[in-house]
């Protein structure tokens, strides 16, 4: 099972991506967190794709699609993967066919999940998320049960530097520009379900259970 998760900066992706990879068995490969841990670790990778994370813009192809690909030699051994953050445009989306496609598979589904603006930003200033695993909490809408610490993993949150209004607006922008299309790339190849994300985490949960459960 080969599932993208798309949707603009804080519609819930890595939230539900957490959900979906526990429920059905499968590698959550988000590029974020991939190029935070490179970012953290100060590698050179790392240090090239700040650059352009802290100003709210897409990291150059060549960096995140090494990074998954890496990632996705581990795919003989698991049941499905889970893609959460790429592809990001028209050209990672093509790399990402002819690289299943040697591989004799494909995408089986890519889900949309559809947020209001206004919603977005509330969603990302208030966000904070887990140093140590990842996850994401927010300030008003999914708190943890201690504060500032991962119900997961018992990990320190804290707040990304690319959720300041500034550069929500850019990647707002950026999402617009650049990752759209990818949404319609996938309705044209008939493999795009649209999502209601505006609701509460658990329905959206409901809603890409189902559409994964039907295929
Ligand atoms: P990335 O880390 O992928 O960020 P993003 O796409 O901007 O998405 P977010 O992680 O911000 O949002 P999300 O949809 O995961 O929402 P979440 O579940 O956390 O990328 C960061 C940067 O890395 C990019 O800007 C770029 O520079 C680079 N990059 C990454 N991939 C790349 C690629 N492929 N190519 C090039 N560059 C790349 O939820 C958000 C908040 O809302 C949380 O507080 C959460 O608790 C809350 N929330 C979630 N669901 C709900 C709900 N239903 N109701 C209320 N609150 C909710
Ligand atoms: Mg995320
Ligand atoms: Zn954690």
């Amino acid at each position: 099972m080969l599932i993208i998760l798309l949707g603009p900066p804080g519609a819930g992706k890595g939230t539900q991506a957490e959900l979906l990879a526990a429920k059905y068995q499968l590698l959550h490969i988000a590029t974020g967190d991939i190029l935070r841990s490179a970012v953290n670790k100060g590698s050179p990778l790392g240090k090239k794709a700040r650059e352009f994370m802290d100003k709210g813009q897409l990291v150059p192809g060549e960096i995140v699609v090494q990074a998954v690909f890496e990632k996705l030699e581990e795919l003989s051994d698991i049941p499905g993967v889970l893609f959460d953050g790429f592809p990001r445009t028209l050209e990672q989306a093509n790399y990402l066919e002819r690289a299943l496609k040697q591989r004799g598979t494909g995408i089986d589904r890519a889900i949309y999940i559809e947020v209001p603006e206004e919603e977005l930003v509330t969603r990302l200033t208030g966000r904070r998320v887990c140093r140590e695993c990842a996850s994401s909490y927010h300030l008003k809408f999914n708190q943890p049960k201690v504060r500032n610490v991962c119900d997961r993993c018992g990990g320190e949150l804290f707040q990304r530097d690319d959720d300041t209004l500034k550069t929500v607006t850019e990647r707002l922008e950026v999402f617009k520009q650049q990752t759209a299309p990818v949404v319609d790339y996938y309705r044209e190849l008939g493999l795009l379900t649209v999502v209601n994300g505006n609701t509460e985490i658990s329905q959206v949960f409901n809603q890409i259970s189902a559409a994964l459960d039907q295929r």
